[in-house]
């Protein structure tokens, strides 16, 4: 028996049907649904339709996002799960977020899509609500709004990208972006064949080919429980991503029906879970900051799951999906070889089991349903626990005085380990246009065991936190054979990148007492991964003395905190005014579900 549905005049008002506030906007409760129905007939449908629980379906479409192409077709599908399960499907609209055309960046906008997320879902006369997402920014977005709005939400996303060829050599986006753009910039490759990557990198609609953010953040949504072990892989193009989103859409009237809503669905293990999956695929660091913001959203497990749980996890949890940036292969590759069905079964020794899914069953229980029996193939894409690709911890936190809030690395990324556990003199960008101005600088004092330093790439300094993180290698040291560097930052980089590269070092350089504010060129640094280290080496009082000069001229430029004292308008005034820092999720202080942080 489907629930009555928020059209439904015999519905009884009050608060036990699920019945929203709106309901009371024009002070009679009975005259509202009166006029919500004459409204919702406008659009042409009839009783029985609005007798129906209604799945609201969320169409982030938009011809400046290809990683999204496919939605129309995704809705279609979903709508037709719903639709054949006894439900009424109404499309929606919020933003839409790519990475290339999103500027200042697509991080600065997360925030505002997760606002439009959480509101529309909570305005709206739905009983459960698809989230199609896919590029980089958008799944966070959406759980971080689906979670605060608190309905009944299933994730959809969109799938990756099939993978190009350049003269039969696979490319995929976007490792071989900057892999190739690394080899152009190192004149190993010339104007036309750079130009014929160009054209391939990106063949087909659909998120990145390889484990960056998106795929990181489709298999993460598995691991929470928010989307069945099938739906993170199937390719964007394929016939298979029609029917994860008509079976979803199935799902949603069950879950509209149950009202099984995102709080009740995760818990603390849910998290763990997916930090546990983080590690395992290689993840990108972005989800780290992205799985921050969402943790905060959730009432019972804001402040529970932190960056050390990110590290703690790491310690037992090897790199298992042989995928880059860490490994060699593309996504297709991983859902050929079983996705995140294999690898939850393989993980299964390592996962909480007693972890809700928004089918209502536990992950335990799901797994029993659906077995997987590893073929050859499988196994060389999602290797087994006892044959990793990388040992465990493939992304570290680090503290020390450099970074007291925190910095990551993804330690399985970078391509020179000695790195790992290096110090050496810093070469100082004060900003990304003192970088670009300077780094391919012939006269620029910088060898390979130079530590490269840009500032001011932090929430705050450059609002969206610009994944400038990867400092490129001077120029002079490129044509020399250097490939990697130490390099350190406050920003982020993206998913797909690789490189021995600190990132989100908390507090930012903006941060008045940021000591990573005051480095200066030629202090030592020192990064000692397997301690988790990261040291300026200079005398205390030294750090001391410079924080205070640079307070104070800071204050007379009109900044506190980093932050700018004028107050700025429209959404950059209220960006700037209430960012947190990277280890909170970079998130409105706000918006966090305890309110702590709030200005
Ligand atoms: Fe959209 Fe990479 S640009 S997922
Ligand atoms: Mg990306």
């Amino acid at each position: 028996q489907p629930p009555n549905s928020d059209y439904d005049l015999s519905t009884p008002i009050n608060s036990a049907t699920g019945l929203r506030q709106g309901l009371a906007s024009y002070g009679d409760a009975h005259f509202s649904l009166f006029l919500r129905k004459a409204f919702i007939k406008a659009a042409g449908f009839g009783e029985d339709a609005l007798s129906r629980p209604i799945v609201g379906i969320i169409n982030t479409f938009s011809a400046f996002n290809p990683c999204h192409a496919n939605v129309p077709q995704l809705i279609e599908a979903a709508k037709r799960g719903v639709q054949l399960n006894g439900g009424l499907a109404i499309e929606f609209p919020t933003i839409s977020l790519h990475e290339s055309f999103s500027s200042p960046t697509s991080m600065y906008l997360r925030n505002l899509m997760s606002m439009d997320t959480e509101e529309m879902v909570a305005a709206q006369p739905v009983d459960a609500v698809i989230m199609i997402g896919g590029c980089d920014k958008t799944v966070p977005a959406q759980l971080m709004g689906g979670i605060s709005a608190n309905k009944p939400v299933l994730p959809l996303v969109t799938g990756p990208m099939m993978p190009g060829s350049n003269k039969g050599t696979r490319i995929g986006a976007c490792t071989d972006c900057r892999n190739n753009w690394a080899a152009y910039r190192a004149g190993e490759i010339d104007i036309e064949e750079i130009s014929d990557i160009n054209s391939e990198l990106a063949p087909t609609g659909g998120t990145c080919g390889v484990m960056g953010t998106a795929s990181t953040m489709a298999c993460i949504a598995v691991a929470l429980g928010m989307m069945p072990f099938n739906s993170a892989t199937a390719p964007a193009v394929s016939s298979a991503r029609l029917r994860v989103a008509e079976a979803t859409g199935g799902r949603a009237v069950e879950v509209a029906a149950s009202k099984r809503k995102p709080q009740d669905v995760l818990s603390k293990e849910s998290f763990l879970n997916a930090v546990t999956v983080l590690q395992a695929i290689g993840g990108s660091t972005n989800a780290i900051v992205h799985l921050m913001a969402i943790i905060n959203r959730h009432p019972a497990v804001a402040g529970e799951v932190t960056l050390q749980t990110v590290d703690e996890i790491g310690r037992n949890v090897p790199l298992l999906v042989d995928l880059k940036p860490s490994g060699d292969n593309y996504m297709t590759d991983f859902h050929n070889a079983g996705g995140m069905l294999a690898l939850m079964h393989t993980l299964r020794p390592l996962l909480h089991l007693n972890a809700k899914t928004v089918s209502g069953r536990t992950i335990g229980e799901e797994l029993d349903a659906t077995p997987f029996k590893p073929f050859p193939y499988s196994s060389s894409i999602i290797r087994s626990l006892s044959d990793p690709l990388y040992p465990k911890s493939s992304l570290i936190v680090l503290q020390g005085n450099l970074a007291p809030n925190g910095a990551v690395i993804k330690a399985s990324a970078s391509k020179e380990r000695r790195l790992l556990s290096h110090s050496g003199p810093a070469v100082v960008f004060e900003n990304t246009a003192d970088l670009a101005k300077r780094i391919d600088d012939p006269e620029l004092p910088v060898t390979k065991d130079s530590v490269l330093v840009l500032k001011s790439i932090g929430p705050v300094g450059n609002p969206g936190m610009p994944e400038a993180g990867v400092i490129p290698i001077p120029r002079k040291l490129g044509n020399q054979g250097v490939k990697d560097m130490l390099r350190i930052s406050d920003g982020r980089m993206s998913g797909t990148a690789g490189g021995t590269i600190v990132l989100h070092v908390s507090p930012e350089s903006a941060v008045a007492d940021s000591i990573f504010g005051i480095v200066e060129n030629g202090d030592i640094i020192g990064l000692d991964a397997e301690k988790r280290e990261l040291i300026l080496a200079v005398e205390k009082n030294v750090i001391e003395e410079r924080i205070e000069k640079r307070k104070a001229s800071l204050k007379e430029t009109g900044f506190a905190q980093g932050r700018s004292t004028k107050p700025k308008r429209g959404y950059r005034g209220l960006y700037e005014s209430r960012v947190n820092q990277a280890e909170l999720g970079a998130d409105f202080d706000f918006l966090r579900a305890d309110g702590a942080g709030a200005v």
